[in-house]
């Protein structure tokens, strides 16, 4: 039954004279949400969206500002449109659930210059159940054969004051934290307390997915997807007018954001549109609108849980450097994290610090500091490799640039050759820090093509990327499976060291509406020691535990980090059995309630055994969630497994307090469970009869 493609239509409308227009539409396949669009008298091509009629986006015109040749943004006729309608169901190698329908209707306009140049461009709709993506295509023309884009001109025009749960359009960094306010109030350039390492803000406008919720309750979602070729999009704010326009990333190296030969398209844009909150994390518009896998069969990729000589680090207590007198990445210390790691069911170790030049990696001259095949001497990365495999845990590798783009597109097929050589097929990418090429910034057209190579090459040596400090997700991960996870908001690791006091206890259930839209996190969950006073008394992790061990179901990854201290997991063996217990790989996944920022709870199904997973957390509120097993298979009966905050547990004042309990359970059974403020519950069911 995969991917079976149905060509359901294909009508062409032929436009002689275009003054004065009908409209052009397209509906969705349950006819719910419509896009319109039509030129205006300047010749101006705008659309709207609406759902049940109802108006979600309002009059918004599309066009380009390039550089030595006049705007692409009025003086358009319309040639002709085609509308499509196309079916399928596809298989995610690895994913949130396995199978993938693929349902929408489409639109295609092409519009020319009526007079003067005569260029034509392109635009198509896709609108879905769920929402809806457009693009630009810049067919093949005889006056124009490439394009230096100053601009794109895409506008979102709102139809009222929502709320908007959004971050800065910062052109170098995602891990800011997430602000709640109406749209009409969001200032980026609010100081925040935490600096970054690499930060450039250059407008009041925001960074997607940014997520809205409308007074009639309608949540949207905007974003990107397929960004291939092309800078990422910020969303410029006006908020007297209650308007987005696209604002790509630029760099100081080119007057112009993007450089293309014709014919090309753009990425798409995408408004994920959903009647309730929860329905954004159903929506797979982003990875529909992605092309089908490019690379085949990639079972040398396993997801997996991993753990790593890393937290070690943010902590303070050993360092990645050798200088220090502290280093981490020692061979015996490796070895000692092999064996708790195959003792505990969990198949891979990341170790960070093993490759020279970590005495300058964050110094002004740091170009050429490191070739990401040399270890430090006490580290032999060829004793941990043949240890590791002969315990079943494979290393992931790590590569820190420094943001020095330059040295590593040089070192790449010699690192890459080497992991090949050893049989290590995952790879940790870092960027940290201001780039080299000087100029350019980590969201811009040079590093989004810096990206995709690396992806790309990393496939040609069956090699997995896991990239922080990343270009956003926008769903590529359908194309290039070996795209397994990345970071790209505040993680986990900010708790340890944020000048601001850490993540607020509400921050996941913001995420799992905004940044988990795009895809996969390494955010980095399942930290036990929450207060960790022995070495860092000033910060902590601002959840309990329970909410910790909810993490694993909740924040979709296929590789998960279980990154605490081993003495910290040894000293609670009970808790520690959900980890052991807990799945990275699902065949069905089920949202079962939820609010933007509020709480949020989420049922999956492993591929492997059928077992259950639910993870829930809440923000600084305590709340009761209903949870309703019917998700279960029918007529069978479950072993489960609790782990509910305990009846004092709060994430500031009694953090680890938990309980945990075994009850049996079936589709049928009903349960009321409490959460504390900045709490959570995790459940394990496993099928008995
Ligand atoms: C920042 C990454 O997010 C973190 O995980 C890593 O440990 C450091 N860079 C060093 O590469
Ligand atoms: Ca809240």
């Amino acid at each position: 039954m995969f991917a079976k493609k149905i060509l359901l239509g294909l009508f062409v409308v032929f436009f002689v004279a275009c003054k004065e227009q009908n409209t052009m539409n397209i509906t969705s396949p349950d006819t719910n949400i419509e896009v319109r669009c039509n030129i205006n008298e300047k010749g101006a091509f705008y659309y709207q969206v609406l759902r049940q009629n109802k108006t979600i986006i309002d009059k918004s015109s599309l066009g380009f500002s390039l550089e030595n040749t006049p705007d692409l943004r009025d003086n358009f006729k319309v040639i002709n449109t085609a509308t499509t309608s196309f079916s399928e169901k596809w298989r995610m190698v690895w994913g949130e659930q396995e199978e993938v329908e693929n349902t929408y209707q489409e639109l295609t306009i092409n519009l020319q210059e009526q007079s003067g140049l005569e260029r034509k461009l392109t635009v198509v709709f896709r609108v879905y159940n769920d929402g809806i993506g457009f693009r630009y295509e810049f067919p093949k023309q005889k006056n124009m054969d490439e394009v230096l884009i100053a601009e794109e001109l895409t506008e979102f025009q709102l139809p009222e004051d929502t709320k908007t749960w959004w971050t800065p359009g910062d052109w170098e960094i995602y891990e800011h934290l997430y602000r709640s306010t109406l749209f009409s109030k969001i200032n980026a350039f609010e100081k925040e307390k935490q600096p970054l390492a690499q930060t450039y803000i250059p407008h009041n406008a925001v960074n997607t997915p940014v997520t809205m919720k409308m007074k009639n309750g309608i949540h949207l979602s905007f974003h990107e997807a397929a960004l291939v070729g092309y800078s990422g999009m910020t969303l410029k704010v006006d908020t007297t007018h209650l308007k987005m326009t696209s604002c790509l990333v630029g760099s100081q190296r080119t007057t112009y954001k993007v450089k293309r030969n014709v014919p090309f398209h753009t990425p798409w844009r995408t408004i994920q549109i959903a009647e309730k909150a929860t329905d954004l994390i159903d929506s797979k518009l982003i990875v529909n609108l992605n092309e089908p896998n490019k690379l085949g069969n990639i079972s040398w990729f396993q997801p997996t849980k991993y753990t790593g000589i890393w937290w070690d680090m943010h902590l303070g207590r050993k360092m990645w450097d050798f200088a220090s007198g502290k280093h981490g990445a020692t061979t015996d210390y490796a070895k000692k994290m092999i064996d708790f790691s195959a003792k505990n069911n969990i198949k891979a170790l990341l170790v960070e610090g093993w490759n020279t030049g970590w005495e300058e990696w964050v110094a002004a001259n740091r170009d050429g500091i490191f070739d990401f095949v040399t270890p430090y001497p006490d580290y032999n990365l060829k004793e941990v490799v043949a240890y590791g495999r002969k315990k079943g845990v494979r290393l992931i590798m790590h590569h820190e640039t420094s943001g020095d783009v330059v040295t590593y597109n040089k070192q790449q097929d010699t690192a890459f050759t080497l992991m090949k050589k050893l049989g290590i097929h995952a790879v940790k990418t870092g960027y940290v820090g201001t780039l080299l090429p000087k100029g350019e910034y980590h969201h811009g057209q040079f590093m989004v093509n810096h990206y995709n190579d690396t992806y790309s090459k990393a496939a040609q040596y069956q090699i997995a990327i896991n990239a922080h400090e990343p270009i956003k997700a926008t769903g590529l991960r359908r194309t290039y499976p070996n795209m397994i996870s990345r970071e790209g908001l505040r993680g986990q690791e900010f708790n340890a060291w944020a000048m601001d006091g850490g993540n607020p206890p509400e921050h996941l259930s913001i995420v799992a509406f905004t940044r988990m839209l795009a895809g996969p996190i390494d955010f980095t969950p399942g930290i036990f020691d929450i207060k960790f006073n022995k070495y860092k008394k000033e910060n902590q992790v601002n959840t309990t535990l329970a909410h910790q061990l909810a993490l694993y179901v909740v924040i979709y990854s296929p590789i998960q980090m279980v990154p605490d201290l081993i003495e910290n997991y040894e000293q609670k063996p009970d808790a520690f059995q959900f980890i052991k217990d807990v799945g990275v790989n699902w065949k069905v996944t089920k949202v079962l309630n939820g609010e933007v920022g509020d709480f949020v709870t989420i049922a999956r199904k492993e591929r492997e055994t059928d077992n259950w997973f639910v993870g829930g957390i809440t923000d600084e509120n305590q709340r009761v969630i209903h949870i309703d097993f019917d998700f279960l298979d029918k007529n069978s009966t479950y072993e489960a497994k609790f782990y509910v905050d305990g009846e004092n547990a709060h994430w500031d004042k009694n953090p680890t307090d938990i309980k945990i309990f075994n009850e049996r359970v079936s589709s049928k059974t009903h349960k009321k469970i409490r959460l504390a403020a900045g709490g959570g519950f995790a459940i394990s069911l496993k099928k008995i009869q």
